[in-house]
């Protein structure tokens, strides 16, 4: 990271040597793709961030992603500038009122991202599926008939681990877990992962961690920088390489309804964000 100041140029914040991820090589064909569920049960933690950020960067390098809005707030539909009133949204595939998954899928403008959004309804859906069979395997069953037409998927999920995750936890292939680093949040990963397990062990076995991903690191402060050691004790070789930085940028970028990568492509976080693609798809989580 440009600010630190502890780390030397050959060691990066999580006190690895510094790889350099080569820049992927354009795919021939796309599909069939692999999907990613971003978790974490807390809030404003820099899922919703992570989820357009990456797509902007993988979206660059050539990649096909499909964004689904699993969360009532809305935020990932508002921060790729998609309406999402007035029109078929996940909630209305999830209670089975829109039977064609492809009549909620919108086009971005960014070519190469299409997204499926959510409003305030998804917050009827716990209620709503609780008393449904196999209701943890909904969302699994809308994505499977488009998988073949995207590189990648990613699911922005809500902050809890209520039956909506637990859809997102059964669709996935992998779980890509932001974490930011400040104390408390440490706690809460336990809690996760423990819930990652029971997903794997009742209903998703091929489910896979993909990666720890550090988000609003201040390498000027003790705390962020003992948080982030703290982390990489536990977790080792998930914790991925790339930390996302702290920065004022995202919530102009969000204002915007655009990826920081296209709304201000030279700066820092939008090169940290196309490292993070980078390293997601040299360890194979991504086409
Ligand atoms: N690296 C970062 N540095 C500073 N602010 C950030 C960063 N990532 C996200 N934010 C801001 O923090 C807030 C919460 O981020 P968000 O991605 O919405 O979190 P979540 O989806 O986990 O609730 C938003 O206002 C966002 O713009
Ligand atoms: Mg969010």
């Amino acid at each position: 990271m440009a600010s630190e100041s502890k780390t030397s140029a050959t060691t990066g914040p999580t006190g690895r040597p510094v790889r350099d991820f080569p820049v992927p090589e354009a795919l021939e064909s796309h599909g069939p793709a692999r999907v990613i569920a971003l978790c974490n049960q807390k809030g404003g933690v820099g899922k919703t961030t992570t989820t357009i950020s990456l797509a902007g960067a993988l979206a660059e390098y050539g990649r096909t992603v499909l964004l689904v809005d699993f969360d009532p707030q809305g935020a990932l539909s508002a921060g790729m500038g998609i309406q999402s009133h007035d029109v078929p949204t996940i909630y209305d595939a999830m209670i089975g009122r829109e039977k064609d998954i492809r009549q909620t899928i919108q086009p971005s403008a960014i070519a190469g991202i299409h997204v499926i959004p959510a409003n305030i309804d998804l917050s009827a859906a716990e209620v709503h599926l609780v008393s449904e069979v196999a209701r943890e395997n909904i969302l699994a069953g809308l994505l499977r008939p488009v998988l073949d037409d995207y590189d990648v998927v990613l699911i922005d999920c809500q902050p809890s681990l209520g039956l909506l995750t637990v859809n997102a936890l059964t669709a996935a292939h992998g779980v890509l877990i932001p974490l930011e680093c400040e104390f408390f949040a440490l706690r809460g990963v336990a809690l996760l992962v423990d819930t990652i397990n029971k997903v794997k062990e009742r209903l998703n076995p091929a489910l896979q961690v993909d990666g720890i991903v550090a988000t609003m690191y201040d390498a000027r402060t003790l705390h962020a920088r003992e948080v982030l050691e703290r982390v990489v004790d536990g977790f080792g070789d998930t914790v991925l390489d790339t930390v996302i930085g702290r920065t004022v940028k995202f919530p102009d970028a969000s204002v915007a309804g655009t990826p920081i990568t296209e709304f201000a492509p030279q700066h820092a976080s939008a090169h940290t964000y196309r490292e993070l693609a980078r390293e997601l798809i040299s360890r194979g989580a991504i086409a």
